[in-house]
């Protein structure tokens, strides 16, 4: 038999979704996969119901139904203030996950580099390679995930630099970049004619006082901003696989055939119901964000009456816990035997460094109440189990 692609071969399977399969082994309760296990917004499950009779069933224009996108581009301009053309400036794709693809297969050429920050979010290495292009990494430094500017500029002006990755809030470090850091890293991609492509997808999962700015609104960065996102977080509906491109009409332009050969289309029915969802007032966002700080609260103030070390999130919904003193050399054993003796679901956090980092696993906190405390109660005795 002939060999298979050399460009996927060194492909490991996501250790996120690794995780989760492990959890299940174990009967752990899964802090790993970040998704919720509450329910999405009643009034888009009950679209959903009605449209299950009303239809649509069939395929819906490729770039993403007509009344979708008009109130998805009314919403963003709300948050983003930036003018968003429903027709030229936005495709919607299957996740963010797509999103990401599409964006990356858009703009890169094998051999060309894009710059990523790590920690970053595992998706990307993987998407790089896909597209032909080589990652290159500016580390941003534990603890307050800060990035040197001079670090950052000498990966950018690299020979063959096409684009850079921003997730924004960030996932797993759960760093919000301030505007005077996205004016850095703008000034550095107009400087060096970058694209840069956002990550958004926590854009209303943020605790006081930290606030998004939208990459794509600062000056002369319209146009080289390629905004990925989704609805997977905002409306709790990470299996509906609804997420989006914005950017200027000529890159739009472009990510629609790459979109369209990729997956012909988002699910119809699925868009249909959740324009109720993408016309909520203000009022939703602020009780989901005062619901997600409710429960960072519930999380952190628990790990750290355990006495655990471990970073607070300005945005997102992870935390990162130092497990240095449980004396592992190796952080995918601990959070195996995490699983197995504890009962809880972590992710090594060596899958989102570039950098030799061993000492922190990643846990989510997007849970019901009860779920969080029986995770706690669980990790009280992460002592006795695990030294
Ligand atoms: C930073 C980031 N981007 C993208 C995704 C995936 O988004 P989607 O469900 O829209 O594909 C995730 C999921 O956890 C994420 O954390």
């Amino acid at each position: 038999m002939k060999e298979l692609s050399k460009r996927t071969a060194n492909f490991t399977d996501s250790v996120i979704r690794r995780m989760t399969r492990i959890s299940l082994q174990h009967g752990a309760i899964n802090l790993s996969q970040g998704f919720p296990d509450f329910d999405p917004p009643k009034e888009i499950t009950d679209r959903l119901s009605e449209v299950a009779k009303e239809g649509p069933h069939q395929y819906a224009l490729t770039w993403g139904a007509q009344n979708f996108r008009e109130a998805l581009a009314a919403k963003q301009e709300h948050f983003s203030g930036m003018k968003i053309n429903p027709d030229t400036e936005i495709v919607v794709t299957c996740g963010s996950t797509e999103a990401m693809m599409a964006a990356m297969m858009s703009v890169c050429n094998p051999g060309e580099k894009v710059v990523i920050f790590s920690p970053f979010y595992e998706n990307y290495g993987a998407d790089t390679i896909l597209s032909g292009a080589e990652p290159i990494y500016v580390p941003l430094k534990p603890p307050a995930f800060h990035f040197d500017a001079d670090e950052l500029e000498a990966a950018m002006k690299q020979e063959g630099v096409k684009a850079l990755i921003l997730c924004n809030p960030s996932n797993p470090c759960g760093k919000v970049f301030t505007r005077q850091e996205l004016m850095v890293i703008a000034d550095l991609a107009k400087k060096y004619d970058i694209y840069v492509i956002t990550d958004e997808v926590y854009e209303h999962i943020l605790y006081e006082p930290n606030k998004h700015t939208y990459m794509a609104s600062l000056p002369g960065m319209r146009e080289r901003t390629i905004m990925c996102n989704s609805l997977s977080k905002t409306y709790s509906i990470t299996g509906w696989r609804l997420g989006y491109v914005i950017a200027s009409p000529e890159i739009i332009d472009r990510v629609k055939k790459v979109h369209d050969f990729l997956t012909v289309g988002a699910a119809a029915p699925l868009m249909e119901a959740c324009v109720v969802g993408l016309k909520f007032g203000d009022e939703y966002y602020r009780e989901l964000k005062a619901h997600y700080t409710h429960m960072k609260n519930l999380f952190v103030g628990g790990l750290r009456d355990i006495g655990l070390q471990f970073t607070e999130p300005q945005g997102a919904y992870y935390v990162l816990v130092d497990i240095s003193e449980f004396g592992y050399e190796n952080d995918y054993l601990f959070c195996e035997d995490l699983a197995r003796k504890v009962g809880v679901g972590a992710v090594p956090g060596s899958s989102f460094f570039r950098e030799n980092v061993n000492h922190l696993i990643r846990v989510h906190f997007a849970k019901q109440d009860e779920t969080l405390n029986a995770a706690l109660d669980r990790l009280a005795d992460i002592r006795r189990k695990m030294k």
